[in-house]
């Protein structure tokens, strides 16, 4: 046997413990339990597990302390629980990660998913532990290669750079997430699935990541139908998973899908231990909650890799003023907004390049590679600012050589950015430089304008708008695209 599973076996047999403190149920109140006898043991966060009269166990967490009980918050629903039930009290909320859980699907309490015997690891480590000193964090690193177009060039992920996906709901966040936990470089992948479907799960594993993408990743599951407690857990788990492969130098890609859930699953906890719900519904204390979270991502300190964070948020209707997005914006290095009208025209990932950035820019690209993006960048805008006219066929072409640009260009930047298999961000740039040096030699078609420049209707204003690409409609006018 290698001496690192004669460790983990210790570390197994060191984490059995013969005798528990033992308390008896006193009250049941709503959601919480009030226990006597395990005032003087109990730490906040600690384990508890009650034994009902039928045999059957509950476990959950110290959630108050008071000098003649503590308030236990359960895992499950408190049904069959009587008073004068036992109570034992266990370890606090640690997690002892093992290198042999790579290729693992694992609980937040690190027991196996996938059927299989799992040894926990030889050190434990603390769920909610600090990031490392500020001071001595490395610099954000290189460049990763990413495998998709628009994350090769537009929105560069950098080692230990932490970015966001804010999007509605089926716009197509966890499909990015996997796309990006299957090609993003790194040393090993660490998957939180904070209570999304429990049907997505299996078919992530098998389907989605593969036999390939699971022999360098770990899922840390927790589904919707469990209890808050298990849901805000398991982002706190795969955090520490992600530390303790970044503490032996390791580079680690941490996805977690998603930031919402996990900041929903600690306002029912904190409600239920008495905290008052202000920032819409949100307790005062989501702020620290997430924040705390996301700050342990990021470069690693001397000697330890890096941890890059990606971190999904669903906000409804695209309303990047709510409260978790407003939060996890002011800690993050970038955000990446993606857009409903996007993917119901079938254009995936439905990134909405203009809200989107990339905090890693300019320092990620060369100068030349900056100068293509800022081409591409401004050729965008501009269509974006005459969308409305274009759309409703009242520009003439011919009347501003940059818009006429925009519109030439539109179509392949649009398939440019859907490109998910699109090879090294070199590749990405080299096709981008093609593509904006065919927009700028193509011949301009419409007729001369009459004004300098500028959008002006050369049509019925009341003619509704035309789907479909981008045509010259040989009177100068351009049919109406959609454009982001
Ligand atoms: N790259 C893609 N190619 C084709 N279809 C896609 C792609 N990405 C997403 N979709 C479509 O969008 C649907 C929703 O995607 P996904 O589950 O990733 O969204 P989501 O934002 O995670 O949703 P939710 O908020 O409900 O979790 C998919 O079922 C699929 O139909
Ligand atoms: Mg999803």
């Amino acid at each position: 046997m290698a001496t690192n599973d004669l460790e983990c076996l210790g570390a197994e047999i060191a984490g059995l413990h013969a005798v528990h403190a033992i308390g008896r149920v006193s009250a049941v109140t709503g959601a919480t339990l009030e226990i006597t006898g395990l005032s003087g043991a109990a730490r906040l966060g600690d384990r508890l597990c009650i034994r009902r009269r039928d045999g059957s166990e509950l476990s959950g967490e110290v959630l108050g302390l008071a000098p003649q009980h503590i308030v236990m918050l359960p895992d499950g629903a408190p049904t069959g629980v009587a008073l004068g039930d036992r109570v034992s009290l266990h370890d606090a909320a640690t997690i002892a990660p093992s290198n042999g859980w790579i290729g693992r699907i694992i609980d937040p309490y690190g027991k196996a998913m996938d059927g299989r015997p799992i040894m926990r690891g030889a050190h434990p480590r603390a769920l909610r532990a600090d990031p490392p000193p500020p001071a001595q964090r490395n610099m954000l690193g290189a460049r990763l290669e990413t495998g998709s177009a628009v994350f090769n060039t537009f929105l560069p992920i950098v080692r230990g750079q932490r970015i966001g996906l804010f999007a509605g709901s089926g716009v197509g966040k966890s499909s990015l997430l996997a796309s990006l936990a299957r090609n993003v470089q790194a040393d090993v992948v660490v998957f939180a699935m904070i209570g999304e479907r429990g049907r997505e799960l299996r078919d992530f594993a098998e389907n989605v990541l593969g036999p390939e993408g699971m022999a360098r990743s770990i899922i840390v599951a927790a589904t919707s139908d469990q209890s808050p407690l298990v849901r805000r857990r398991c982002a706190w788990t795969a955090m520490a998973v992600a530390e303790h492969f970044r503490d032996q130098g390791l580079e680690v890609l941490l996805l977690a899908d998603s930031i919402t859930r996990f900041a929903e699953a600690h306002r029912e906890v904190a409600t239920a231990a008495g905290e008052m719900p202000s920032l819409r519904g949100f307790p005062a204390s989501t702020s620290h909650m997430i924040m705390s979270l996301c700050e342990r991502a990021g470069p690693g300190g001397t000697d330890q890799g890096n941890i890059t964070g990606i971190f999904s948020v669903l906000v409804a209707g695209s309303d990047m003023d709510e409260p978790v997005a407003d939060i996890l914006r002011g800690v993050l290095d970038g955000h990446v907004v993606m857009d409903r009208e996007i993917a119901e025209r079938g254009r995936y990932p439905a990134i909405n390049l203009l809200r989107s950035v990339s905090r890693s820019l300019p320092r990620a690209a060369t100068d030349s590679e900056n100068d293509l993006l800022g081409q591409a960048r401004a050729l965008l805008g501009a269509y974006d600012r005459s969308e409305t006219m274009i759309r409703a066929g009242l520009y003439a072409q011919g009347s501003d050589p940059q818009l006429d640009q925009a519109i030439r260009i539109w179509p392949e930047l649009d398939r440019f950015m859907a490109e998910s298999e699109a090879g090294t961000a070199q590749d990405s740039f080299d096709r981008l430089a093609l593509i904006l040096r065919r927009a700028a030699s193509a011949p301009s078609q419409g007729r001369k304008p009459q004004a300098a420049s500028g959008a002006r209707p050369v049509k019925d204003p009341m003619r509704p708008p035309v789907r479909g690409g981008s045509q010259n409609r040989g009177n100068g006018a351009i049919a109406p695209q959609r454009i982001h």
